[in-house]
């Protein structure tokens, strides 16, 4: 049996820069490695930093689409490099950091920093009804529909690329993003949370909030988990139009 031939040269371009070391320009920076079966831009990115250049800078921790540190720009559009394979890309590949967020070092940006501010200026957790801080009462049951639909927005893993993705974003730096929204709609979402539409539009009734979504809707197309962004904004701006 004769090996096979038609093993990919892959050609990684990755942008590169440390802020930390601001007198060396940004560049592009190219590695070569053979394509393997399987290989994601994680194998890729962890082969050349072992090989070739630990001077490299990129952040994975579960490697399994649930932790949402590995987001980066692939050929210009925002993904997950653990859960992107190579076989589904062109031999040139070309990598860059999420844009809006705070640059770490080359593919490393700091998503956390960015993620906590929003969340602690939506208040994007429940908001308990005073019945329901009584320990002794037993939690109300909640529809199974209706826990479904809270459940599926709970699955955003906080990676960033709706935010990445997004124009709006890009231009105005205290716009919530597509992750923020969500979150609001979750919450207005959750029975348990004592929170009314009037105290949401106090969060999110402006320009910074769902009025300022232009319906670019690359944050529907790009999210890795397929929330149902479109909809749950447009259902966010409908009751938000109603207070205003
Ligand atoms: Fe990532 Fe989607 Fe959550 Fe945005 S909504 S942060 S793209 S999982
Ligand atoms: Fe941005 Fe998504 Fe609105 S891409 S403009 S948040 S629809
Ligand atoms: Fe956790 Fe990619 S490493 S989502």
């Amino acid at each position: 049996m004769t090996a096979s031939t038609d093993v990919r040269r892959l050609r990684i371009h990755v942008l590169r820069y440390n802020p930390a070391e601001p007198e060396k320009a940004a560049r592009i920076q190219t590695y070569e490695l053979d394509e393997a079966e399987g290989m994601t831009l994680f194998i890729v990115l962890s082969e050349l930093r072992e090989k070739h250049d630990p001077s490299l800078q990129f952040d994975f921790v579960c490697r399994a689409g649930v932790c949402g540190s590995c987001g980066m720009v692939v050929n210009g559009q925002p993904g997950l490099a653990c859960r992107t394979l190579t076989a589904e890309l062109p031999a040139d590949i070309t990598l860059a950091p999420l844009p809006t967020f705070e640059l770490i070092g080359d593919l490393s940006v700091n998503t956390g920093k960015w993620m906590r501010e929003m969340t602690e200026r939506l208040e994007a957790w429940v908001h308990a009804k005073q019945q329901e801080v009584d320990l002794r009462r037993h939690e109300e049951h909640m529809d199974p529909d209706l826990a479904d639909e809270v459940y599926e927005l709970d699955r955003c893993i906080e990676c960033g690329c709706c935010v990445a993705a997004c124009g709006t974003a890009h231009m105005r730096t205290d716009f919530v993003g597509a992750v923020g929204l969500n979150k609001v709609a979750r919450f207005s979402l959750d029975p348990r949370d004592g929170r009314t539409d009037a105290d949401m539009y106090e969060l999110v009734g402006n320009d910074d909030g769902v009025f300022g979504c232009m319906s670019l809707l690359a944050c529907n197309d790009l999210c890795p988990k397929e929330l149902p962004l479109q909809s749950q904004i447009a259902y966010l701006r409908r009751r938000m139009a109603k207070q205003a």
